[in-house]
């Protein structure tokens, strides 16, 4: 079964970009993709006020966008609050949910993230649900304790349907932004959990994509993405670069499943 799943690269702008550079970037991150086989799939999740100008510069090529977070919330008094319908206003496919820098500087708990991943799927768009771990947690041996319960959470909330519809993205907190990547086996054992975990809640929801998040470069991408559990990759600083963010969508497509 593992042998047929598609590779996804999705970018997670995190708060960068402004109109102008985000031109350039737009425009060659589509120029590149258009040149990447079947198989490949990209994405890039930019600052909401972004969003307009994705959807102008890359409606009509093969990269989707998407949104970084959404309200657990339809509408109402939510003061700074987006609502996954109004990013589906701008043909949005991709939302993530439950980034670990959410869940640490904002306090969201897994029941939040969940209603969160229910709003985007109500809207039509793809929740990118993050798990992850931080250092402290791995050391204490309660790796798969945490990520477990922070994966259920957001099955739960969900029919079988529903669930075989999201992407998962596993991002150890100690590896994002540090220059620590995961090793490809210690990465690959987290999916290998997290695929178990999807089975459970049905057969259909195993094969949904598991992408690996945390200081993926270039140099590291094509090993990761060679492992059996791992689908591809969400791209935090690399995505800031056409060049770096290409490359590792050309190394998606290098590695066959
Ligand atoms: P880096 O690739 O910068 O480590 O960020 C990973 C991340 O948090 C993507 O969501």
């Amino acid at each position: 079964m593992s042998r047929e799943r598609a590779k996804l690269v999705v970018g997670n702008w995190k708060m960068h970009g402004r109109i102008g550079e985000n031109a350039t970037l737009l425009i060659e991150v589509a120029a590149g993709a258009s040149a990447l086989q079947k198989g490949v799939s990209v994405g890039v999740c930019v600052p909401c006020p972004y969003l307009a100008q994705s959807q102008a510069l890359l409606s009509g090529s093969v990269v989707r966008w998407g949104i970084q977070d959404v309200s657990a919330h339809t509408g109402g008094a939510f003061t700074g609050e987006v609502a996954a319908e109004m990013a589906a206003d701008f043909g949005v496919t991709y939302a993530i949910v439950g980034h670990s820098e959410r869940r640490a500087y904002h306090r969201e708990s897994p029941e939040l993230v969940a209603s969160k991943a229910q709003r985007a799927i109500e809207a039509g768009l793809t929740p990118i649900v993050c798990v992850g771990e931080t250092l402290e947690e791995r050391e204490a041996g309660t790796t798969e304790r945490i990520i477990g319960t922070q994966l259920e959470a957001v099955l739960q909330a969900l029919t079988e349907e529903q669930a075989a519809g999201i992407v998962v993205a596993y991002e150890p907190v100690w590896a994002i932004g540090t220059g620590k990547t995961a090793r490809p086996g210690q990465a690959q054992d987290v999916h290998a959990f997290l695929r178990h975990k999807l089975l459970e809640k049905g057969a259909t929801v195993a094969n949904v994509p598991l992408l690996y998040g945390g200081s993926v470069k270039p140099e590291n991408a094509e090993e990761l993405f060679g492992q059996k559990d791992i689908d591809g990759g969400l791209i935090g600083g690399a995505s800031l670069k056409s060049k770096d963010f290409l490359a590792i969508c050309r190394a998606a497509q290098t590695v066959t499943h």
